[in-house]
């Protein structure tokens, strides 16, 4: 079966006018300025408005991705929204969005993998488009994390912000678009980073709440420790399965963690700074919609050029990891 090379024909992003500094959290739990910049690298995040839900944010990213790719919503074959903060258990984020896009003909499904739900997406999404299933797919991380956030527990709150980033997926030319692809998981690490109330386990109750299990928990030097050693990993093999090596990358689009992360898959992929897309100091974590959200800065900002060699590398709950390689 001959394959379509697929591309990202055009990308957009969104975050929401509240900015939420340092400075402010210092008031809120016990931490400072100092410690947060240098134990992450973050100094501000962006703070969804109480009437804004995921699929809004999702929404501008999408109308920017899609006058960018110059096709409109009714052109759209698939809707795909990856995110761990939906707005609602179901019907899906993706099938809010599609009625909101006004995208008709366009399937539509979430993906639940965290941080790394973005490639799962565009992983997804493409291979309808190789196989000449589908012709345009809108791929989108998007995440509402302060509203899962306690503002409460120093050890997560000043980690993550919200925003959504987007990307249309097409048809391209030979030699163009996704080189591959490479996608794993390791359930076994699940219980490091979790919300375990308000599912089939621990349905929402007083009890849920009052035990503050609607938050997100974390084991952050745990997390820490698997990130170091899957970034790398992750992003040497989908190299290797595109046939490229580390000296061909042109830029480097990580998930935007912690800046001590990023720098570790530096020093692993011989990389100096200037070939890195970073923005965590001005966002925060926003799981899935960090590396939309970077990518759609770096082309915005003429980091990434036609011909470029792009890696995306990101990891998440589940525990979960992905990477992709892209000839722009
Ligand atoms: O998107 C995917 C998932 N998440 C991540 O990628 C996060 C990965 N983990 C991390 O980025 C880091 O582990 C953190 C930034 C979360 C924490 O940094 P760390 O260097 O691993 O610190 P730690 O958790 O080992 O804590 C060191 C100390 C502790 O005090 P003691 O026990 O040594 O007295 C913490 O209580 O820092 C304390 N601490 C804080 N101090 C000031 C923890 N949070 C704070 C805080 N302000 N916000």
């Amino acid at each position: 079966m001959q394959l379509t090379p697929v591309g990202i024909l055009g990308t957009g992003k969104y975050v929401p006018e509240r900015v939420l500094t340092n400075q402010e959290l210092e008031s809120m739990v016990e931490t400072n300025d100092e410690w947060i910049v240098s134990r992450t690298g973050i100094r501000e995040r962006r703070i969804a408005a109480p009437d804004q839900a995921t699929s809004d944010l999702a929404y501008i990213a999408a109308q920017e991705a899609l006058k960018n790719a110059g096709i409109g919503p009714e052109d759209l074959d698939l809707i795909v929204v990856a995110t761990i903060t939906p707005d609602m258990s179901f019907p899906s984020t993706s099938c809010i969005l599609q009625t909101k896009l006004g995208a008709k003909k366009a399937a539509a499904f979430d993906i639940s993998a965290a941080c790394s739900g973005f490639i799962y997406g565009l992983a997804n999404a493409s291979n309808f488009i190789a196989t000449g299933t589908y012709k345009y797919a809108l791929v989108i991380g998007a995440e509402c994390l302060s509203k899962i956030t306690d503002y409460e527990d120093r050890n997560t709150c000043i980690l993550f912000g919200d925003g959504a980033g987007a990307v249309v997926l097409g048809p391209t030319t030979e030699g163009r678009g996704f080189q591959s692809f490479e996608l794993g998981a390791d359930g076994s690490g699940g219980e490091l980073l979790k919300i375990e109330g308000g599912g089939s386990r621990f349905p929402s109750s007083i009890e849920t709440v009052n035990g503050k299990k609607h938050y997100i928990y974390m084991a952050g030097s745990e997390v820490f420790k698997f990130a170091v050693r899957i970034m790398g990993n992750a992003a040497e093999e989908a190299l290797r399965k595109a046939g490229k090596t580390k000296e061909d990358i042109d830029l480097l689009v990580p998930h935007q963690a912690n800046t001590r992360i990023i720098h570790s898959a530096l020093n692993r992929l011989n990389l100096t700074e200037d070939k890195c897309m970073m923005n965590l100091d001005k966002y925060g974590n926003m799981s899935a919609a960090s590396i939309p959200v970077a990518l759609a800065e770096a082309v915005e900002s003429g980091r990434i050029q036609e011909g470029n060699c792009i890696v995306l590398v990101g990891f998440g709950g589940g525990l979960t990891w992905g990477a992709s390689v892209i000839n722009w």
